[in-house]
Parts: structure tokens; C-alpha cells; sequence
């Protein structure tokens, strides 16, 4: 997809975009390079667009890895069928992020190794799809979360216990991107 359609996209349903461009290659590599890609055998996608941070995503992964890329908007997912379609290892889900486990389980996996994220939730009040995430994501690894400001990281330290940000300059807007490791202790996991 194009600057412009994403940008007619982004106008036309702001609620659920959070933007009106598409994100930077140098997004999808800040994000890259907090997964250890040896070891990343299912990795989820929330909010994929068109594919910008997607892409990213299948440049690394190993032949045999699967990645999980959830958009609810049709237009994204068709385009993203048309440019990256064709590579066995993506599967492109038009439903609700919220729905991740079913996904996971369906393809096979017990846990997403990791999760990344381009969901708008600063204008998304609900934390339910942070949860989710974090329910479903291995412990020991990374949450990885695009954000256009800072002011959402205090939910992510609730959930997770931690963030860190990685500033993204080459992007517009400029991304921070929120950076969560799940560090689940015994106890709690018998609890979940
Ligand atoms: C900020 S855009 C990011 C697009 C793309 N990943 C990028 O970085 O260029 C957020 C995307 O999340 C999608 N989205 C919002 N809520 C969602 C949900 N509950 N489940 C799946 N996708 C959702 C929107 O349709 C939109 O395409």
C-alpha cells in the first residue's frame, strides 16, 4: 500500500489506526533487534497495517519460523496479501488482536515467543489486549510495543512489572518503542 491510501486509511478510521502514516523500515529494525530471532519460533503481530513492521519481521525469522500478524481492517490485510502474501511462514488474520490464544494454539504453539505490537493504545482505553499479551507470551521474553509518545508506559509497568524505550528519530512521527520482558515467577504462573 501506498503513503497515500494508508493516509486516506488513517483519516477515515483514526480510532482504530491511531495514525495517519505508515511506519519507517528503521520501526520494524528498532523492533527487530530486541528479539532474539534463533529462538523465535511463533512470533504474534497486533496491528499490523500493511505490512511495514511485518516485513521487518519475516527479513529476520528463521525458514521454519510462523509468524501471527493480526489487522482488522480489510484494505491492510488484502494489500498485505498482495505484497507479502506469498510467504508460507506469515499467516494474515483478519480478526481482534483480543483473540490471540485461539490463534496460537490452532497453529500449533503453546506460547508466542514474542509479541509486537503496533495497536493504538493510547486511544484505546482498555488494557485487555495488553493482558492478553501477556498471558499468552513466553516467559522470559520480550513484549515489544510502538508508541508516538511516552505517556502510556506507566500501563506497561503495571502489567509487566518493567518498560524500557527505544527511541526511533527516522519515523513520522518519531516512535518510542516500549520494550517488556515477561519475568513470571512460579508462584504466579500456577496462578494464572
Ligand atoms: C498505528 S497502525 C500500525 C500499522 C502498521 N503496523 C505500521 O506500523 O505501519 C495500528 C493498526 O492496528 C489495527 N488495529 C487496531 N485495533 C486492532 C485490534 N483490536 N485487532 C487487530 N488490529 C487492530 C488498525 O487497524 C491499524 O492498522
Amino acid at each position: 500500500m501506498g503513503a497515500i491510501k494508508f493516509f486516506i486509511q488513517g483519516l477515515r478510521r483514526f480510532k482504530e489506526v491511531g495514525t495517519i502514516s505508515r511506519s519507517s523500515q528503521f520501526v520494524g529494525k528498532t523492533m527487530a533487534k530486541h528479539i532474539d530471532f534463533s529462538k523465535a519460533n511463533c512470533i504474534v503481530e497486533l496491528g499490523a497495517g500493511d505490512g511495514s513492521i511485518t516485513l521487518q519481521m519475516l527479513k529476520n525469522m528463521k525458514p521454519d519460523a510462523k509468524l501471527l500478524s493480526f489487522e482488522i481492517n480489510e484494505k491492510f490485510c488484502q494489500d498485505m496479501k498482495d505484497d507479502l502474501g506469498h510467504d508460507e511462514r506469515l499467516q494474515i488474520i483478519q480478526d481482534d488482536a483480543l483473540k490471540m490464544g485461539e490463534y496460537i494454539k490452532n497453529a500449533g504453539f503453546e506460547y508466542a515467543d514474542y509479541v509486537v505490537s503496533a495497536i493504538p493504545f493510547v486511544i484505546i482505553p482498555e488494557d485487555d489486549i495488553i493482558e492478553e499479551s501477556y498471558k499468552h507470551l513466553r516467559n522470559g521474553n520480550n513484549y515489544i510495543q510502538l508508541h508516538y509518545s511516552t505517556v502510556a508506559k506507566k500501563r506497561y509497568e503495571r502489567i509487566f512489572g518493567n518498560a524500557k524505550i527505544d527511541f526511533v528519530m527516522l519515523n513520522v512521527p518519531p516512535a518510542f518503542i516500549h520494550i517488556c520482558t515477561k519475568n513470571e515467577t512460579e508462584e504466579e504462573a500456577k496462578q494464572a
